[in-house]
């Protein structure tokens, strides 16, 4: 089969179109002939091996110990493993699993769910990581509740255009910060509000939020304190600043030592992979509450171009990879 691999860390010169083996799949995993891979932040520090931390937390210290990128997958199931009761040959799933740029890619059972009927395959693979990620914070990071005051810090990337619909969803009023030419995206996906970092300063504002979803932007705390309400949350996602060896870890850090000294709530944030919340997102979607936004597609060969598209850290939405 036809897979994005890599022998080594390095940028995106690194990834090559090669003819591998078929993955071989466990008794809890299932095969997928996968039509279309989401790509996100996650597949750069993949590739890069950056920050040095993830090399030493097991994915590989010298090289990937996965050779094949990708990571979000939408396809339909080939095969299942023994143990496997949930889906069966046939099935039209999306879910996350480890190397889903190649034209077949084993997941877990318990990461994947049924496509929703609604959404094309393409549409599917944009969802599972900012997916999860957007839900989670809000929900359970955030415990967001209707008419609380929301600030989406990169509303407009592939996590931001989850997390601006979900929080919709869930009846907060949501202001989105991004830049000038996506103001109208984030408007159209339900934002009440929208703040553009190019000529406004979200720290200047007059507004206090209830939960801010930090996403974009490395804020500092304490650019960041003064806007939350005297008993809100601060969820930090992201941010691609950082040494090169923890990248944004530092932030989350000094926010979980000091969160306990202050009435704020500061928490750092990482998503789980998990069946049951790609069905929620699947309500959601079937419910008309969720869209993914998909700002460009790439044929699978063009896997290192949509990889430094990403990486210029622009995107409208999500970027996808179609088989
Ligand atoms: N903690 C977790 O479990 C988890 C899970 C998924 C992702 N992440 C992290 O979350 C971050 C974002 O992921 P993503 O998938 O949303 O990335 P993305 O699709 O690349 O989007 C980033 C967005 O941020 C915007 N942006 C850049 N600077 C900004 C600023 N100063 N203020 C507001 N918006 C700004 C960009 O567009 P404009 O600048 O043009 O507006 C772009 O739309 C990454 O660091 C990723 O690694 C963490």
């Amino acid at each position: 089969m036809k897979a994005i691999v890599q022998d080594t860390y390095g940028s995106a010169d690194v990834l090559a179109l090669r003819e591998i083996d078929r993955p071989v799949m466990g008794d809890n995993e299932v095969l997928i002939a996968v039509r279309a891979a989401g790509v996100d932040p996650g597949v750069w520090h993949l590739m890069t091996g950056m920050p040095y931390l993830l090399r030493i937390l097991g994915f590989g210290l010298r090289r990937p110990k996965v050779p094949t990128r990708g990571r979000d997958v939408a396809g339909r199931v080939e095969a299942v493993g023994g143990n496997v009761t949930r889906f069966k040959p046939g099935d039209e799933v999306f879910g996350a699993c480890e190397g889903s740029f190649a034209e077949y890619a084993t997941a877990r059972e318990d990461r994947l769910a049924l496509k929703p009927a609604s959404l094309t395959f393409d549409q599917a693979a944009a969802v599972p990581i900012s997916g999860w990620t957007a839900l989670q914070a809000l929900r359970d990071a955030g415990e967001v509740k209707a008419g609380q005051h929301v600030l989406v810090i990169g509303a407009a990337g592939g996590v931001g255009t989850f997390a601006v619909q979900l929080a919709k969803a869930f009846g907060a009023e949501v202001t989105g910060v991004c830049s000038t030419t996506k103001a109208d995206l984030v408007r159209s996906i339900g934002a009440d509000h929208v703040i553009d970092y190019t000529r406004e300063d979200f720290a200047e504002s007059p507004r206090r939020y209830d939960i801010i979803l930090d996403i974009a932007g490395n804020h500092p705390l304490s650019r960041l304190r003064p806007v939350l309400t005297p008993k809100g949350t601060l969820v930090i996602i992201g941010g691609e600043a950082g040494g090169k060896w923890t990248g944004g870890i530092g932030r989350s850090l000094r926010a979980a030592l000091l969160s306990p000294f202050v009435a704020q709530r500061l928490r750092g944030f990482i998503s789980k992979e998990t069946s049951a919340d790609l069905e929620v997102l699947a309500a959601h979607i079937e419910a008309g509450e969720l869209t993914p936004v998909i700002e460009r597609t790439f044929p699978l060969a063009e896997a290192a171009k949509a990889i430094r598209h990403l990486e210029e850290g622009h995107a409208r939405g999500k970027v996808v990879l179609t088989l």
